[in-house]
């Protein structure tokens, strides 16, 4: 008879057991199943715990201070952010190619997580996040692999010097690690969040990748996020984000002609992500998002809605 109080309570009493008072390490990405691993490892061990935040720059609005603010306010976990914006952006100046992008932002990571973990010195435990889907998606091959690379940013990295991996949600569903995480106390906006690639932004940028782009663009998720959420749709929607095509078109402002960005804002539904629809929005919603974004977003001028499933389509537009 499974709940989230025994599961909670067993996991950390086998993870106290295993650990005893010994040193672990932990990648946190912002993202659902490494944050609600953190915290389970956290309410074990405590300090004991270290995680490690690389924020790379192409993270959604607020969302490096928002993990901040949980995880070492809310928490008062040890938490290292390591703000790697620039090196980033430098690697990806003049990139164009997403399959290369992927590649330099994987690399890059890790790299970045190599160092910081080199300053901390020898940890006894590497905190993974990984859950049963990751499990089985790795025993049978994933498919979409082929068309995509989806290099996993917060991977395992190879130079980390530990003893041990340690998986605390391994046996778990996604809508367990939900409850958990709900559980344990962390924020519902969190919990509930869209799933959001490895690479971030740095694939929905179109083309090649500049700090004004992402600024750009994450004023214009941000706004649809928050009209989705209002409008009471963001839950039933599977996932819902801004991209930037490199694309300028003329438009009109008062009497001034304007020569600016094109948004496109994609929404769809699908239980795993393999397959999606595009989804039906209503139009009010899409006339409000528009104007917002129109009208509060400098540097946009243009709003398109994608209306491809997938196939043939991807979900990301790279
Ligand atoms: P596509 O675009 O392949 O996306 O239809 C399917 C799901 O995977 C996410 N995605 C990624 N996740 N690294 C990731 O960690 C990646 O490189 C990557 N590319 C796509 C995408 O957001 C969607 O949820």
């Amino acid at each position: 008879d499974w709940t989230t109080d025994s599961f909670i309570e067993d996991k950390i009493k086998e993870i106290k057991e295993k650990v005893g008072d010994r040193k672990a390490l932990c990648g946190l990405s912002g993202g659902v199943d490494s944050s609600v691993a953190a915290v389970l490892m956290h309410r074990a061990i405590g300090d004991n715990l270290t995680c490690v935040f690389v924020d790379h720059g192409l993270l959604r609005k607020d969302e490096g201070d928002d993990v901040e603010r949980i995880f070492r306010d809310k928490f008062d976990m040890n938490l290292i952010r390591v703000n790697a914006e620039d090196r980033f952006l430098s690697k990806l100046k003049g990139v164009t190619e997403p399959e290369r992008k992927r590649k330099i932002i994987g690399e890059e990571f890790i790299r970045v997580f190599e160092e910081e973990s080199e300053k901390l010195g020898k940890m006894d435990f590497l905190v993974q996040g990984t859950i049963y889907a990751d499990v089985i998606e790795s025993g049978h091959g994933n498919g979409a692999a082929t068309i995509k690379s989806h290099h996993n940013v917060g991977g395992l990295p190879e130079d980390v010097d530990f003893q041990e991996i340690i998986e605390p949600l391994r046996e778990l569903f996604k809508d367990e690690v939900r409850r958990i995480g709900l559980e344990l106390g962390i924020d519902e906006d969190l919990i509930y969040r869209h799933p959001f690639p490895g690479p971030g932004l740095g694939i929905r940028v179109i083309g090649e990748v500049t700090k004004e782009k992402c600024d750009i663009l994450r004023e214009a998720d941000a706004i649809y996020m928050e009209e989705l959420k209002k409008a009471g749709l963001y839950k039933e929607i599977w996932q819902a984000f801004a991209t930037l095509p490199d694309v300028k078109t003329v438009g009109v402002m008062g009497d001034e002609r304007t020569y600016a960005y094109l948004v496109g804002i994609r929404a769809v539904s699908s239980s795993d992500g393999m397959t999606s629809d595009w989804y039906k929005m209503p139009y009010d919603v899409l006339e409000k998002i528009s104007n917002r974004i129109v009208n509060e977003v400098e540097g946009a001028n243009r709003v398109v809605y994608d209306i491809t499933s997938k196939p043939p389509g991807t979900i990301e537009w790279e």
